[in-house]
């Protein structure tokens, strides 16, 4: 119930226009052009899941959680909410049961006749939603993989490639941090051509940031290491190990790789990974994976599993592969 409630609210962009000002429903109905009965509903709907506040007279002031699905909130869950929530991603859930009973994890190709990123080279509506969501996720994430390194001693590291980096939030980020790197980062040609999203420039390391369009089934470029973050979960096991092959092929004999996840912790315990699982189930080939079944995938390919580093919350967990022995 939830879900489409948000979605519809960040859809028709009630969360930029409701201020923690209290403003009249039907004000509210008029600024974005909604029917003022219907919109009154959703609005109480809203208050109800405490992302708007409902006070005498029909008036709606936005609550701290609100403004997080607000356009100019810095961490824009605006775009996940559009991507995860919306009719696209919607769609391929009613799959699920069905899906769990045969034992084929194929909703998106079920849906869409291919698999999410071919969508996305076809369809630009869907890349342009998916690529924003995958930036807001970066918000999130880049702060949390900057605290799980923050122990990490960068300095044997000159050259950093980030394999399916999206628009380069967390690289540019890292090379902001650790100014004697450089870094490249490594994605389809669609993702990375128009050069206004790209980070590098708006954190002042362009002159040390190259993207490369490539793909990372078919050749990395020799690098002292390389990142993944939330790219191993897409795909399946058959996949993971050409992908890790290609990057030990490619890497410097001293070379580090580091896979970036959410971690699936003990059975007892209650995680967010258990949940996203679930989605990547629903998404495309991947699944969500222990840091043990990380490391014997590292080991299939070559690696030497070293360490894995977490964030304080916990909610994700990077895991480090070593070229030559520790
Ligand atoms: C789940 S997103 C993660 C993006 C980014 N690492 C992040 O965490 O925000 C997966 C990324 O892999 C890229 N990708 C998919 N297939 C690829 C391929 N064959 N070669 C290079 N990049 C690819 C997609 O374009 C997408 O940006």
């Amino acid at each position: 119930m939830e879900k489409p409630n948000t979605y519809a609210g960040v859809k028709l962009c009630v969360f930029d226009n409701v201020t923690t000002d209290p403003k009249e429903a039907g004000q509210i109905a008029r600024n974005l052009g909604l029917d003022d009965a219907l919109s009154y509903r959703l609005l109480r709907a809203l208050a109800s899941l405490g992302l708007l506040k409902e006070g005498p007279g029909s008036r709606f002031s936005i609550t701290k959680q609100g403004e997080l699905v607000g356009k100019d909130h810095p961490q824009a869950l605006r775009g996940i909410t559009l991507l995860e929530e919306g009719l696209g991603h919607y769609q391929i859930w009613k799959h699920l049961p069905v899906m769990i009973k045969d034992g084929q994890q194929n909703a998106f190709v079920h849906e869409y006749d291919c698999g999410a990123f071919e969508y996305a080279e076809r369809n630009p509506e869907y890349a342009q939603i998916f690529n924003q969501a995958m930036s807001s996720y970066s918000r999130i994430y880049t702060q949390w993989v900057l605290e799980a390194f923050d122990k990490y001693d960068f300095s044997n590291i000159q050259h950093l490639c980030d394999i399916g980096g999206g628009h380069g939030h967390m690289l540019s980020h890292l090379l902001a941090k650790y100014s004697h790197m450089k870094g490249s980062v490594l994605e389809l040609g669609s993702v990375i051509q128009n050069k206004e999203l790209l980070w590098a420039d708006k954190m002042n390391v362009a002159d040390r940031c190259q993207h490369i369009i490539e793909d990372m089934f078919r050749e990395v470029p020799s690098a002292g290491a390389y990142i993944m973050k939330l790219i191993l979960h897409d795909w399946n096991d058959e996949e993971y190990v050409t992908m890790l092959t290609n990057i030990y092929n490619g890497s410097a004999d001293s070379g580090r790789v580091f896979i970036v996840e959410h971690l699936v912790p003990d059975p007892d315990t209650s995680h967010f990974s258990k949940l996203f699982d679930i989605h990547m189930m629903c998404w495309g080939s991947g699944r969500e994976s222990t840091v043990e079944e990380y490391s014997a995938l590292l080991q299939q390919t070559g690696w030497n599993y070293v360490q894995t580093f977490y964030t304080k919350n916990g909610l994700i967990g990077i895991a480090e592969g070593a070229k030559s022995k520790p």
